[in-house]
């Protein structure tokens, strides 16, 4: 497969923007010569790249395209939106429509914040704990964004470049599925922790052990500090109210984001009212948070999903992803395991060598890319509405051409 059109215009956008394109788009972050750098377009389920070679998209953005591209619902009501005007002084009465549709699929909610993008509804939700519980420390575990309280190195003695070590020393964090070490970090900054913040899981590492989400709840609240859950990947997927809903532990603050607009930027932070209304006295603000469009996209594509059965639609296909993966990893007697949940899967391969995993990972998935199948190979994949039986199949037919090739090499 060609890509030299990615790459000429790769080499171009490096001469005229650090990195050429943002790190999670950076060939390194795939594998390099391998795999597409820059699209032209996108209908459904596939991507076409700037050389015209089309795939399969089992990326989704990192997760926005929950209908997938082009929607037609969401695109239309966004374009007659727009051409009533959007960006506005004042604030447009969609915006209590979509609220209450939000607290009507969050029941355990009574206040929302809507802003633009995830790290903008996590910042707020630091900011708004901050505000409520009169404490500066946070105790967070997975990724939630780029803000200096949030990128790189809690928990570790290093801090990312370009975060102050001031910033980066209010930040602590804990082991998954480990309570224990919770109640530890608790415990060395008794009376100074505002809040947790966490994804309630990560597809790419364990799922959460039995009590373990209830446990976080219980510690969190007997060191009077505000549980926040990070939903920004899984919210309109996992269920319509996010991973909360699906292992059924409320939070007392929730961010949403990613799914929730079909790629349109839009975020929101719902909680309960005693914690968010203090919040009122400190200023969190952007210039475009009451643009209407993102709004309409949102009401919009939570209509298709509801009124589409989309949950359970993104389930059954993950699954069926998932169960073929399994079967050929097992027909194939390769080293690999299916991990996540369905409708955010990931193949990781577990030979103890590092240097024969990553080589073998590599020739897999540059295989499926060849047979134009886009697979992330060091992040989970996001299911879609638009992922049709005929993807599943697709994908499955080449995943068998790749693990053949693969256990010739290995022999
Ligand atoms: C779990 C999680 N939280 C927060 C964010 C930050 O969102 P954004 O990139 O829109 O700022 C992301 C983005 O990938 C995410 O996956």
């Amino acid at each position: 497969m060609n890509f030299s059109n990615s790459e000429k215009l790769f080499k171009e956008a490096c001469e005229i923007s650090p990195g050429g394109v943002t790190s999670e788009r950076q060939p390194q972050k795939f594998i390099p010569g391998k795999y597409p750098i820059f699209l032209s377009h996108g209908k459904g389920s596939h991507v076409w790249d700037v050389d015209g070679n089309e795939f399969i998209d089992w990326i989704c953005s990192y997760g926005p395209l929950v209908l997938g591209h082009n929607n037609e619902n969401v695109d239309n009501a966004v374009i007659e939106n727009i051409k009533n005007g959007f960006c506005f002084t004042f604030f447009h009465p969609i915006y209590n429509t979509l609220i209450k549709k939000l607290l009507e699929i969050m029941p355990w909610a009574d206040m929302a914040k809507v802003l633009t993008t995830g790290s903008d509804a996590t910042a707020a939700a630091i900011r708004i704990a901050r505000v409520c519980t009169e404490k500066d420390k946070v105790i967070r575990w997975g990724y939630h964004g780029w803000h200096d309280w949030s990128y790189g190195g809690a928990g570790t003695d290093r801090t990312p470049y370009g975060v102050p070590k001031s910033a980066a020393a209010d930040i602590l964090t804990f082991n998954y599925n480990d309570l224990n070490s919770l109640e530890e970090v608790f415990k060395q900054n008794k009376g100074k922790v505002a809040c947790v913040i966490m994804q309630p899981f990560e597809s790419s590492k364990e799922l959460p052990k039995e009590g373990f989400l209830e446990g976080v709840k219980k510690i969190t609240h007997e060191n009077d500090a505000v549980l926040i859950f990070d939903e920004i990947r899984t919210g309109f997927r996992v269920a319509l109210g996010g991973a909360l809903e699906y292992f059924n532990v409320t939070p007392d603050m929730a961010c949403f984001s990613k799914a929730m607009a079909n790629g349109y930027p839009i975020s929101v932070v719902v909680g309960k009212k005693d914690i968010m209304l203090p919040s009122q006295k400190t200023r969190i603000s952007g210039t475009f948070f009451p643009n209407t469009f993102p709004m309409v996209a949102a009401l919009a594509t939570i209509k298709e999903i509801q009124d589409r059965n989309g949950i359970e639609y993104m389930w059954k296909q993950g699954t069926k992803l998932v169960n073929g993966f399994k079967s050929l990893i097992n027909d194939f007697n390769i080293e690999a395991e299916m991990i996540g949940l369905p409708v955010m899967p990931m193949l990781k391969f577990t030979y103890n060598d590092q240097e024969l995993n990553t080589k073998y990972k590599n020739i897999f998935f540059a295989e499926l890319v060849e047979k134009g199948i886009l697979l992330h190979p060091n992040h989970h994949w996001f299911l879609s509405l638009a992922h049709t039986d005929k993807d599943v199949d697709d994908t499955l037919n080449a995943s068998e051409a790749g693990f053949k090739k693969l256990r010739k090499e290995i022999s």
